[in-house]
C-alpha cells in the first residue's frame, strides 16, 4: 500500500511503552528475588527445604532478572526512544521491533523458570542453556537490525553521541554472547562449552567483565548522554569530551577482564595486564561522570524541584565512586583482601543500585510522561518518596557490605604467633550476620521504592488510557539543523 503522504510521520512509541512496562515489572521481580537471597543469607532456613528455592538456585535468577530482564528492557526501550528523537525519524521495521519486545520477554521468562529448576551452564551471567542462547542471538541480531536500520533512516546528518554508546553496546554484547556460549549440546538440558580449563575461565571472564562494560556501562551511558541534557535543559558540558571518552572507554574495557582471575592459574603477566588496563579505565569513566555532572552547571536548582534530576545526579556520583573502587580493587594487593568477600558485593551494588538503577529510574521518569502523552508523572510526591527510599536503601546496602567485606578479609588473614588461624570461617560468618540483616532492610526499602514507581507509572498510564487504546501519535519535527549535534532534543 502506498504511504499516506498527507499525514505527518510519527514516532513508534508503542514498543517504547511496552519495554517501559516490562522494565518496571521485571525490576520488581528481579529485586524481590534478590531480597529473598539476602534474607536467606541472614536466616538460612528460609529456603524451606525446597531445592529450587535454595540460595544457589535463586541467585542466578536474581542476577538474570535485574541485569537482563530489568536492565535489558530499560535499555532496549530507551534506545528505541532515543534513536528516533535524535534522528528525527521513525523506527525502521515496526514488526521486527515488536518481535524484539516479545522475543526478549520470552527469553526472560524461559531463563527465569529454567534456572531454578537446575537447567544451567553454570557460567555466571551466562547461565541459560544452549537453546535459550540461540533465541537470545536471534533476538539480539534483530535488535541490531532495527537500531542500525533506524540510524540509516535518520534525517539529521550527525549521529548524536548517545547512539554511539547504544551502538557499541549492541555490537559488543552480540559478540560476547556468541563467543562465550559456543557449546556442544548433548541433550535438551545439557551442553558442554568448547573451551576447557584456564581458557574457559579466561573466555568466561572476558565475557563477564565486558557484560559489565557494555551492558551495565556503555548502554546506560547512552541513556545518560541523552536524558541528562534533556532533563537539565542544557547542552552537554563538552560534546568533544564525550567522543574522546567513548573511544577511550571501548578500547580499554576489553582488556581488563583478567582482574577477575587474580591469583589463579592464569599466567601472571595476563593478570598484570588486567590490573594495568583497569587503572587506565578510571580516566574515561570519570570523564563521562564529570561530563554528565557538569552538564547541570547553571541548572543545579533543578535538584530541588525535579526528582528525575536527583536520581540522575546521584547516579553519576555513584558511577564515579564505583569505578574508582573497581580500579583500586584491581590492584593485586587490594584484591587479595577483597576477593571472595562481601566487599565485591558492595562494589557490585554501588555500581548496579547506585549507577545502573538510578540512571534507569531517572530516565524512565523523564521518558514515561512523554511516551505516554502526559504532561507529567501522576504523582510528584511519589517520585520524591521513591528517591529517598532508593537512596537510603542503597546506602544501607553498600555500607553494610563494605564493613562486612573488610571484616571478613581481615578475619580470614589474622594468624596467631604459631601461624595458626585466629578465627574459624564460622566466626567470620557470625560476626557479619548483623550486616546481612542491615542489607536486607536496605533491600526492603529499595523494593518498596520500585513498587511506588510501578504505582505511579500505572496511574500515569491509566490517565492516558484512552490515548493508549488509540494513541495520539507524536509528529516527527522537521530537522532544524543538519550539522550540529543535538544537545537538547526536540520537546516531544
Ligand atoms: C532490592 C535490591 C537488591 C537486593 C536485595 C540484592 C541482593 C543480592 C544478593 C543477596 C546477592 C548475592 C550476594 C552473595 O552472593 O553473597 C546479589 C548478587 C548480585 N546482584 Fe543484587 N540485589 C539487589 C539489586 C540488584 C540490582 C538492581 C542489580 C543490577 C542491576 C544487582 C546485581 C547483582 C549482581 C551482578 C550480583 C552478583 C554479584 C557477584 O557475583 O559478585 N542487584 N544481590
Ligand atoms: C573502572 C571501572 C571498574 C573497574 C576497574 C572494576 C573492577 C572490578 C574488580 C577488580 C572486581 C573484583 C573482581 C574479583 O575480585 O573477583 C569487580 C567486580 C565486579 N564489578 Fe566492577 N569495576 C568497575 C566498574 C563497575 C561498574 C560500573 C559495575 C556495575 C555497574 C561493576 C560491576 C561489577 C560486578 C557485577 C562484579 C562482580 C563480578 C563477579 O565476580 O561476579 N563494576 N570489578
Amino acid at each position: 500500500m502506498a504511504p499516506d503522504t498527507t499525514r505527518p510521520e510519527t514516532y513508534n512509541d508503542k514498543v517504547v511503552r511496552q519495554f517501559l512496562l516490562a522494565a518496571s515489572v521485571w525490576g520488581i521481580i528481579g529485586m524481590s528475588v534478590g531480597l529473598m537471597a539476602a534474607a536467606q543469607l541472614a536466616w538460612p532456613t528460609l529456603n524451606f527445604g525446597v531445592s529450587w528455592l535454595t540460595f544457589s538456585h535463586i541467585r542466578p535468577d536474581h542476577t538474570f532478572g535485574v541485569i537482563f530482564a530489568f536492565g535489558g528492557s530499560a535499555l532496549m526501550g530507551t534506545c528505541y526512544y532515543v534513536v528516533q528523537r535524535t534522528g528525527h525519524a521513525r523506527l525502521a521495521f515496526d514488526r521486527l521491533a515488536g518481535f524484539t519486545f516479545w522475543g526478549w520477554q520470552l527469553i526472560c521468562v524461559l531463563s527465569m523458570v529454567s534456572m531454578p529448576l537446575g537447567l544451567t551452564q553454570s557460567k555466571e551471567y551466562a547461565e541459560p542453556e544452549w537453546w535459550i542462547d540461540i533465541l537470545i542471538a536471534v533476538v539480539w541480531v534483530s535488535f541490531a537490525v532495527v537500531f542500525f536500520g533506524s540510524l540509516r533512516r535518520r534525517r539529521i546528518r550527525h549521529i548524536y553521541v548517545a547512539n554511539w554508546y547504544y551502538g557499541a553496546f549492541i555490537i559488543a554484547v552480540g559478540l560476547l554472547h556468541i563467543v562465550n556460549n559456543l557449546a556442544i549440546p548433548v541433550s535438551f538440558a545439557k551442553s558442554y562449552p568448547i573451551y576447557s580449563g584456564v581458557v574457559d575461565a579466561m573466555v568466561q571472564w572476558w565475557y563477564g567483565h565486558n557484560a559489565v562494560a557494555f551492558f551495565l556501562t556503555a548502554g546506560f551511558l547512552g541513556m545518560m548522554y541523552y536524558f541528562v541534557p534533556r532533563q537539565a535543559q542544557q547542552p552537554l558540558w563538552s560534546y568533544r569530551f564525550s567522543i574522546v571518552n567513548f573511544w577511550a572507554l571501548i578500547s580499554v574495557y576489553m582488556w581488563a577482564g583478567s582482574h577477575h582471575l587474580m591469583y589463579t592459574a592464569l599466567p601472571d603477566w595476563v593478570q598484570s595486564v588486567g590490573m594495568a588496563f583497569s587503572l587506565v579505565l578510571l580516566m574515561p569513566s570519570w570523564g563521562s561522570a564529570a561530563n554528565g555532572l557538569m552538564t547541570f552547571k547553571g541548572s543545579w536548582s533543578k535538584l530541588k524541584t525535579d526528582p528525575a534530576v536527583k536520581f540522575m545526579v546521584l547516579s553519576l556520583v555513584f558511577y564515579a565512586a564505583a569505578t574508582f573502587e573497581g580500579s583500586m580493587m584491581a590492584v593485586k594487593s587490594v584484591n587479595s583482601l577483597s576477593h571472595y568477600t562481601d566487599w565485591t558485593i558492595a562494589h557490585v551494588h554501588s555500581g548496579s543500585l547506585g549507577w545502573v538503577a538510578m540512571i534507569t529510574i531517572g530516565s524512565l521518569y523523564a521518558m514515561a510522561p512523554r511516551a505516554l502523552g502526559r504532561p507529567a508523572m501522576y504523582s510528584h510526591k511519589a517520585m520524591d518518596v521513591h528517591f529517598w527510599l532508593h537512596t537510603m536503601g542503597t546506602l544501607l546496602y553498600v555500607l553494610s557490605m563494605w564493613i562486612a567485606g573488610v571484616m571478613e578479609g581481615e578475619m580470614w588473614r589474622a594468624t596467631q604467633p604459631d601461624g595458626s588461624l585466629t578465627y574459624s570461617f564460622l566466626d567470620s560468618l557470625m560476626a557479619i550476620r548483623p550486616f546481612y540483616v542491615t542489607r536486607w532492610l536496605g533491600g526492603v526499602m529499595i523494593l518498596t521504592g520500585m513498587v511506588v514507581m510501578a504505582w505511579n507509572l500505572w496511574h500515569t498510564a491509566s490517565h492516558a488510557r484512552k490515548r493508549l487504546i488509540k494513541p495520539i501519535p507524536v509528529p516527527i519535527p522537521e530537522p532544524t539543523h543538519d550539522q550540529v549535534p543535538m544537545p537538547i532534543p526536540a520537546a516531544t
